[in-house]
């Protein structure tokens, strides 16, 4: 299994020192220069719908924390991508050398650190996620250390996975700190289940809620559950469905999957669930929002 120290060694060769084709200098001012910058043109929105955003998609924030040698970039996500994939490991007996030479999909990459640590692990990665800025920074980033062979980025949403050339594709599928950003999480699901491979295994982690009934709490745009203005917690980093373990669980097999466990970690008061996709199953069409999904 990999320790988090195993972790933090892998990740800690991207540092400035090991940049191809791009100098230390403007590699730190491309940086440097989107955090904070609000730049909703990249994201097609309309002047009329802003107030409805994200502030995450209106305004540059930086992903996960970052030692790139010369300087420092702290992240929203802090040290997400080395605590997540350590308490995977626990809770699901990865063992270490997992991800060398498989295909992984890396969904909702922000900035990219976990993009790059999987990558670091050996794994080809491609990642989507659906706020360009971000989705231009993994790129970036991935260009900047040399890894355009092994790392693609796709900028879209996760429910537009639906190329001829991403069905049955990968080993496996991370998608920790998403599905309850997702209005639709049965579809959510089930487009990343068309992605696998048979054989292939799911790595989910969530918010959630800690009841033993399959619930999930319903947040949304309008609910603001902290102290502070709309601008820093709605907009910040609202959730649509937060799930239950068991509520998880039941998702994760309406989209198809098999094997599935699902827990509450009472360290880090999220659900984390493991699954496999051992056949191609139908789904459930009645009330599906896809009607022709496959
Ligand atoms: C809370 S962050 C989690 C980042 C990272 N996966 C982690 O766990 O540390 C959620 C990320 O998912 C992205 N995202 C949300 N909905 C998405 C969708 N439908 N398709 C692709 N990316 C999405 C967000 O833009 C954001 O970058």
């Amino acid at each position: 299994m990999f320790t988090q120290q195993d972790l933090e060694l892998a990740f800690s060769k991207y540092k400035v020192s090991n940049l191809v084709g791009i100098s230390e200098k403007a590699f730190y001012e491309k940086l440097t220069g989107e955090i904070g910058r609000v730049d909703h043109e990249i994201e097609g929105y309309k002047t009329s719908e802003l107030e409805q955003q994200r502030d995450l998609s209106l305004k540059f924030h930086w992903g996960h924390n970052h030692d790139f040698g010369s300087f420092k970039l702290e992240g929203r996500m802090g040290d997400r991508h080395l605590n997540l994939l350590s308490t995977f490991c626990d809770l699901f007996d990865v063992p270490s050398g997992y991800f060398e030479n498989k295909n992984i999909l890396d969904v909702g990459c922000w900035t990219g650190g976990t993009t790059l640590l999987l990558s670091a692990l050996g794994a080809n990665v491609t990642a989507v996620e659906e706020v360009q800025k971000y989705a231009n920074m993994a790129e970036f980033l991935a260009q900047s250390f040399g890894l355009q062979d092994s790392v693609k980025v796709h900028k879209k949403s996760l429910y537009n996975l639906t190329e001829p050339h991403l069905k049955n594709a990968f080993d496996a599928v991370y998608f920790p700190g998403v599905v309850y950003h997702l209005s639709d999480p049965v579809l959510g699901l089930r487009r990343l289940y068309n992605t696998l491979k048979l054989g292939g295994e799911l790595f989910v982690e969530s918010a959630g809620i800690n009841v033993k009934e399959p619930y999930c709490k319903f947040q949304g745009n309008y609910v603001t559950t902290e102290k502070g203005g709309r601008e820093e917690l709605s907009r910040g980093g609202w959730n649509w469905f937060m799930p239950s373990p068991s509520a998880l669980e039941r998702m994760i097999k309406e989209a198809g999957f098999d094997d599935i466990q699902s827990v509450w970690d009472d360290k880090t008061k999220r659900v984390f669930a493991f699954a496999r996709k051992v056949q191609h199953k139908p789904i459930c069409k009645a009330g599906f929002s896809v009607p022709d999904i496959d």
